[in-house]
């Protein structure tokens, strides 16, 4: 699936479609992997995502902290927090773990949004969506899901 967005506004609008089809895994967190060049919106992507699932708190790019954990509070019954890594500043897979990130894998009220799959490629279990962004000269992005 394919879709162009043109504004935040309609990156809003496509995070809540996101978030209203995504069926949570039963079995373990649900990974998603965003890709994309720098500043492709893999970040804005995931800051809609938060407003959809009404995460109240300030989301911020994670390139310095690597990870984020955000509480949500009961909106999505299936749901309890999401996590945003963001692993451009990783080098290999085995720095996943320092973040906590296997037992992240194993619950599955968590909803992970993970940038830069590429650089912990080595170490990641098959993500439950593949995200890609590609930008456009007018500023429009292209969202494809696998
Ligand atoms: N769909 C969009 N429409 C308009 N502007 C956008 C869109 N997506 C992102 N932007 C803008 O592009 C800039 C870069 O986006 P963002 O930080 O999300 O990129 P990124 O893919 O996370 O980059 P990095 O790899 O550096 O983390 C931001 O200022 C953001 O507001
Ligand atoms: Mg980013």
């Amino acid at each position: 699936m394919e879709t162009l967005v043109k504004t935040l506004a309609e990156l809003d609008a496509e995070a809540e479609r996101f978030i209203g089809g995504l069926a949570p895994k039963e079995d373990g967190a649900t990974l998603v992997t965003l890709s994309g060049d720098l500043g492709a919106g893999k970040t804005a992507f995931t800051k809609a995502v938060a407003r959809a699932l009404c995460v109240e708190e300030t989301v911020n790019s994670p390139t310095f902290v690597l990870e984020k954990i955000y509480q949500l509070g009961g909106e999505t019954p299936k749901l309890e927090r999401l996590i945003h890594i963001d692993a451009y500043r990783l080098e290999t897979g085995s720095e996943l773990a320092p973040l906590g990130f296997d037992e992240l894998m194993q619950d599955s009220g968590n909803l992970i949004l993970l940038e830069w799959p590429e650089k912990v490629a080595d170490a990641l279990p098959a993500p439950a969506i593949r995200i890609s962004f590609v930008v456009h000269p007018n500023e429009s992005r292209t969202i494809s899901y696998d």
